[in-house]
């Protein structure tokens, strides 16, 4: 998937309070607090820095995180943030995309709130938070790459079965996961998001209110000693219509 950048030099940073204070929160609870070592962990699309800052500060983690964001305004707000939280050591922003800079270590962890919105077409308010035609495309490349634990915030309208689905293919079990309403906004009421949500909600793939969708923060494990909570899940995610 390419991602086009329409309006040149005119970057708009992701604005979504309610959405990156859970993200933080899952972050948090799903994975800062839960090591009991020195961990690196990678990130897709780090904004402007604010979820995974106040997750450390608010953790005892003592890893390193790398970020990559692909938008040059986001990810220069991050360094900036993190030089005034004196936070170097323990996060790390580079500007570029997650596909071309990463370097592939399977033990780290990978997290993101990634681009989930789904659309026929990427020429929406932002195209960097663009999910593909339903919404998934991103999910299933991160999936893809093959780390032994991510986590991942997964939308209730962007195709979750179809994720899942690719996660369990993978053999991935789902280790745990915290959700929480989110309010439909503006990114999503956007015409070309709106109309294509509408078709998804028709065809059994995607789930959510007027007003609500569910964004869950999944933590997807390759250990099958864990009992997973795929039923658990899937339950929860399908249950908003
Ligand atoms: C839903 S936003 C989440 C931002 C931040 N993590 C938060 O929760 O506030 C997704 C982010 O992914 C970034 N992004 C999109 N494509 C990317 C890519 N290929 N590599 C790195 N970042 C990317 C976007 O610019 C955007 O900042």
């Amino acid at each position: 998937m390419e991602y086009p950048i329409v309006n040149g030099l005119d970057f708009n940073v992701f604005n979504s309070p309610e959405e990156s204070i859970y993200y933080s929160h899952c972050l948090r609870y799903l994975v800062f607090d839960r090591l009991n070592a020195a961990q690196n962990v990678v990130e897709f699309g780090s904004g402007d820095g604010v979820p995974v800052v106040s997750a450390i500060k608010k953790s005892n983690f003592q890893g390193l995180v790398t970020g990559f964001e692909v938008n040059p305004v986001a990810s220069e707000k991050a360094r900036d943030l993190i030089a005034a939280c004196g936070l170097q050591d323990r996060y790390e922003v580079i500007h570029g995309s997650f596909f071309d800079e990463a370097s592939f270590r399977s033990e780290d962890i990978l997290i993101s709130d990634p681009p989930f919105l789904p659309a026929k077409t990427n020429r929406i308010m932002d195209p960097l938070l663009w999910g593909g035609n339903d919404g998934s495309d991103i999910y299933l490349r991160l999936i893809e790459r093959g780390y032994d634990t991510l986590m991942l915030m997964i939308a209730s309208y962007s195709n979750p079965l179809k994720i899942l689905s690719a996660a369990f293919d993978s053999e991935y079990v789902v280790q745990d996961f915290l959700v929480s309403p989110m309010t439909i906004g503006e990114y999503s009421r956007e015409k070309p998001v709106w109309e294509r949500l509408m078709e998804m909600k028709h065809a059994g793939e995607a789930f959510y209110s007027s007003t609500h969708f569910l964004l869950a923060g999944v933590v997807l494990g390759r250990n099958p000693a864990r009992a997973s909570m795929a039923e658990a899940l899937t339950n929860v995610l399908t249950a908003i219509r």
